[in-house]
């Protein structure tokens, strides 16, 4: 049967429908970085080649072995249901647009009333956290603004830096298997990630057992993500998110236990000349639970000139891109996604 396509806002095709083709989880590849905390480097050949095939003919895996205690993962689970579970004023006394910038709690459509918001999700988001005297806070850097957080529930801070700091450690690690993937030596990208722009958000989504309205009447409608990678927890035994796939079939993602899922994000994309693939997703919650997930968006420092990797160049072509500064790229992105807000409130 034919697949339909609309336009998205970037002028990207999506296939329309909410119908999702539930497969084996096989689909999606599982790479295991257990070589990456070794030193066989006949073990580390092997999955960089995995790695590769992934990011070039999906553009998302699962991980596994990926050295990120359970409790730690459990513990950012449970205070993140504790802070959604809290009265909508108090979660207001932090939302978004109080402060600067992309932390803060982003609300649900419902009782919000604003038309803007989404109906299917709420969000807390967050930054990289640096003392208020760090010259990046004190000069307004974007993407370096203050964290806002709740003054409740107790210890959420500590869980969300405590889970943070992992996900930064892991996304570094991960980047060295990248760079392995790439034919780069494993430092290769080191030097760019001294003090990066990531970003973390904890989603919740309520179970949507009416009918939607259109496909971005969802949890969240489909969608690349900006940085060069995403590392996403998924809630325990709900499936809802949905990858497409070369065909232009949306692909139920189930959580497996012991993994995250990762996926190429747009800057990745653009730094590999198009040879690591951001693939569109998206997010359905049809179970009758609630769902959340975390997701950490890890990107380089933003200082850095990004071009096009040679060896990612074929031989007498020119590179797709000219070079750009990496947090000029990422802001542009963000930007066009929340319609130049987020410019505006940074100005
Ligand atoms: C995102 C995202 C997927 C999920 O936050 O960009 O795609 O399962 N989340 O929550
Ligand atoms: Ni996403």
């Amino acid at each position: 049967m034919a697949m339909g396509y609309r336009l998205d806002r970037y002028g990207r095709q999506v296939p329309v429908g909410l119908s999702a083709r539930q497969t084996d989880f096989s689909e999606l590849p599982v790479i295991d970085l257990a070589p990456m905390f070794g030193s066989d480097p006949e073990a580390k050949r092997a999955m960089a080649q995995a790695l590769r095939s992934a990011c070039i003919e999906v553009g998302f895996f699962y991980l596994k072995n990926h050295g990120v205690p359970q409790p730690i993962i459990d513990q950012a689970f449970a205070a993140s249901a504790e802070f959604f579970a809290l009265p909508y004023a108090e979660k207001m006394e932090i939302e978004q647009t109080r402060t600067p910038g992309y932390p803060g709690y982003t609300p649900m459509q419902e009782e919000s009333g604003d038309a803007k918001s989404r109906k299917r999700q709420e969000g807390f988001n967050m930054n990289l956290e640096l003392p208020l005297d760090d010259p990046y806070v004190t000069s307004r850097r974007p993407f370096f603004e203050p964290n806002s957080w709740p003054r409740r529930p107790a210890g959420f801070r500590d869980t969300l830096l405590t889970y943070f700091g992992e996900m930064r450690n892991l996304g570094q690690k991960l980047l060295g298997g990248f760079a392995l993937a790439l034919d780069l030596p494993e430092g290769y990208f080191q030097p760019m990630i001294t003090k990066p722009i990531t970003m973390m958000r904890v989603n919740h989504y309520p179970p949507q057992e009416d009918q939607a309205s259109d496909d971005e009447d969802i949890g969240n409608g489909a969608h690349t993500d900006f940085e060069c990678f995403t590392i996403l927890a998924q809630q325990k035994g709900i499936t809802a998110l949905q990858v497409v796939n070369g065909k232009g079939e949306w692909i139920s993602v189930p959580p497996i236990p012991g993994t995250f899922v990762i996926n190429i994000a747009d800057q990745m994309e653009r730094w590999t000349n198009d040879l690591f693939s951001s693939t569109m997703h998206r997010v359905l919650n049809k179970n009758a639970m609630d769902r959340t997930s975390i997701a950490f968006f890890f990107g380089s420092d933003d200082d850095i000139v990004m071009s096009p990797l040679p060896n990612c160049v074929p031989e007498g072509e020119a590179p797709k891109y000219p070079p750009i500064r990496a947090g000029d790229y990422v802001l542009g992105r963000v930007d066009n996604a929340y319609e130049g807000n987020l410019k505006k409130k940074l100005a």
